[in-house]
């Protein structure tokens, strides 16, 4: 072999080894502090070293496109916002992000600032503002949805030239930007001009779930966040899993390496109709009962799950035709992943070549180990297929 083409051969394999280290974004909920026992869930309790991207989640918008801190006591008075930052001294390569939006934040102020030029830049100059105050690495823009609950049409492409002048600006100052996004072909499709926003985010955050749930108009159960279609499912139905949007992202413009796919830390549950009914495609009647922890009805937390299936004769079930798992007893039922649903779902990021795993979110792991698995279960499987 000549010297040069060794050289080559070295470096190649340099760049394939860095390349097979994938993201893992993690979103921390902020408000998991105020749960009860072993759901309480702070800042000190994140391990900084299991994610390669830490996102706080959320702060909010004023109308005159200044920024709007959620939980001022805590977050500022009680330096909340510096603490998650210095979690950077634990674990120097991992980047801390603050998240702006979120389901509760809707449209409404987000509309308002990208349709005037006036107040997109006033937005610009505030966050970079916040950013350089509080030391975070960037920003996440988590606006459900443009051109959705309450946005305009336009919005879809007024996101484009927002998403461009942050981007801009950004690069200047070393921030970087992305955005959680609808993954479905019909959500994202009324939203989003994947190319384009494609161009100025440094990554995506599909968040692939949320695709079954008691909102679901045929009144049967589905499970979450499915990795692939069924065969049974009609046109409508095989759009709503990873693989789908994944796809459907790509064929739209998104760059491979920008995509994280979502994972979710939660079940979504169901009361049935028939407890000798339980699996996907059963009658439900309403959302499964809360949870002792986290105390909304239709959502679990996995360590909740955990504690009825490890701890409460729960029966758990894998779906060999959308690769995820279930539980139940009596009338009560919960889609979600466990740790080797998860497996699944990393070594398919690894497979395609993806950007890396986006996780909501890391409070609602079992971090305290009240399971068979150990702690943070799920955080762990993810680094072990994606940051080996
Ligand atoms: C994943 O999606 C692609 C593109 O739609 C499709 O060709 C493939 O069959 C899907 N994989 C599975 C296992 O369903
Ligand atoms: C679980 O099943 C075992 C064995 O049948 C039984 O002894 C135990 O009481 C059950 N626990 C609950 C919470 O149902």
């Amino acid at each position: 072999m000549h010297h040069l083409t060794l050289v080559l051969a070295i470096c190649l394999s340099f760049a394939v080894t860095i390349d097979s280290q994938k993201k893992i974004v993690c979103y921390f909920a902020s408000w998991a502090y105020s749960r009860d026992s072993i759901g309480k869930y702070d800042i000190s309790n994140i391990d900084p070293t299991l994610c390669t991207h830490l996102i706080y989640s959320f702060i909010g918008l004023n109308a005159d496109a200044s920024i709007k801190i959620l939980d001022y006591q805590r977050e500022v008075t009680n330096n909340g916002f510096r603490m998650f930052n210095e979690l950077r001294q634990k674990s120097p390569s991992t980047k801390t992000i603050v998240s702006i939006g979120g389901w509760t934040e809707g449209s409404d102020q987000f509309t308002r600032v990208v349709s005037d030029s006036n107040l997109r830049a006033r937005f610009v100059s505030n966050i970079v503002a916040f950013l350089k105050q509080y030391n975070f690495n960037g920003l996440d823009v988590d606006w459900e949805y443009p051109a959705q609950r309450g946005g305009k049409p336009s919005d879809k492409e007024n996101f484009v030239i927002l998403l461009r002048e942050l981007k801009q600006t950004f690069g200047r100052e070393g921030f970087s930007l992305s955005a959680a996004v609808n993954p479905t072909e019909y959500g994202a499709g009324q939203s989003y001009n994947i190319r384009e926003i494609s161009k100025s985010l440094d990554f995506i955050n599909l968040m692939t779930y949320d695709y079954h749930g008691t909102f679901d108009e045929d009144k049967t159960v589905g499970h979450n966040a499915p990795l692939y279609a069924a065969p049974g499912e009609n046109a409508n139905q095989k759009t709503l899993n990873v693989n789908s949007s994944v796809n459907f992202w790509i064929s739209q413009g998104a760059p491979i390496e920008k995509i994280n796919v979502g994972t979710a830390f939660y079940g979504r549950s169901f009361t049935l109709a028939d407890p000798n009914q339980h699996k996907r495609g059963s009658p439900f009647i309403a959302e499964g009962k809360a949870g002792p922890y986290t105390k909304n009805a239709g959502t679990l937390a996995y360590y909740e799950i955990c504690t009825y299936t490890d701890r409460e004769n729960w029966t758990v079930r894998y779906d060999p035709e959308q690769h995820v798992v279930y539980a139940f007893k009596a009338d009560q039922i919960v889609g979600y992943d466990d740790v080797n649903s998860i497996t699944e779902k990393a070594a398919y990021i690894k497979n395609l070549n993806l950007g890396g795993a986006m996780v909501w979110s890391i409070d609602q792991d079992d971090s305290n180990g009240v399971c068979n698995g150990g702690r943070v279960p799920l955080l762990r499987a993810l680094n072990k297929v994606l940051r080996n």
